[in-house]
């Protein structure tokens, strides 16, 4: 275990050589930890991503983690915890690494038309309301361009691709998890009002027509707005507009 110094939330991280997933291992570790932790491994051997797709996480050349927090609110309160995490991601690539990025609602980070990061969050709650959340993120740091494309991921970059210096984890996680710990009071204790215009600023899906996938239902239009609860307007071909909590898509 390491202590992350001078980070008041998240002090105690389990760090592994190799596991199948910080997402399955986090949740083990839910009910045995009272307070906020941190799982990493510097490789996983059943990395998933959102809609359970595979995600690749070479050995060291990546932050594969997962965060568990247990925040005291209504589960309601979870649509905009998203965006404020895409937010401390966004930002620390940007001003750490001075790499241009921007956000893709509701999930990723993309660097041009590539992908550098993905995340998914998962709870557990009931109508108490949220007692945990298990945030699994996976940054690309140091991956070739051959390493994406023996993996079929000619579409996802590394920040080491973007500005040709090697990437310490470890300085990656700490930056991180202090945006993170920023972030998430504001998420506890500021309407997503506060931060919308920031965060429509970061983002990459306005003016442009694409498809959207939210369960069985399927539409091709342009996003035009996000509202406070963290939904997204999206208005398609024929005028009609669409709410959507979370969306694959398409780009
Ligand atoms: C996505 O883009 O679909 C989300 C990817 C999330 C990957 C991270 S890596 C750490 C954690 N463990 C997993 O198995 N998945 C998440």
């Amino acid at each position: 275990n390491i202590e992350l110094k001078d980070n008041a939330l998240l002090n105690q991280a389990i760090v592994q050589t190799q596991v199948d997933s910080t997402q399955i291992l986090a949740k083990s570790y839910i009910n045995e930890i009272n307070n906020h932790f941190v799982v990493l491994s510097d490789e996983q051997t059943k990395g998933r991503g959102r809609f359970n797709r595979e995600w690749s996480s070479l050995k060291s050349k990546g932050l594969w983690m997962s965060i568990v927090l247990k925040p005291d609110i209504a589960i309601q309160k979870m649509s905009t915890f998203n965006l404020f995490i895409s937010l401390a991601i966004q930002e620390v690539i940007e001003q750490h690494y001075n790499i241009q990025c921007k956000i893709k609602w509701p999930n990723d980070i993309y660097i041009g038309n590539k992908k550098v990061c993905g995340f998914l969050t998962e709870m557990i709650a009931d109508t108490d309301g949220v007692h945990a959340i298990i945030c699994g993120i996976g940054i690309n740091l140091n991956q070739t361009q051959l390493e994406f494309d023996k993996v079929n991921q000619s579409h996802a970059t590394s920040l080491n691709l973007e500005n040709g210096k090697p990437i310490d984890p470890y300085q990656f996680l700490t930056l991180l998890i202090k945006a993170i710990e920023q972030r998430y009071d504001q998420f506890l204790n500021l309407p997503f009002s506060e931060i919308k215009a920031l965060y429509k600023e970061k983002s990459m899906i306005w003016n442009k027509t694409l498809t959207y996938t939210e369960g069985k239902k399927q539409i091709v239009g342009r996003a035009i707005d996000i509202q406070d609860n963290g939904f997204l307007t999206v208005i398609s071909e024929d005028g009609n507009l669409h709410q959507f909590m979370s969306a694959d898509i398409e780009i």
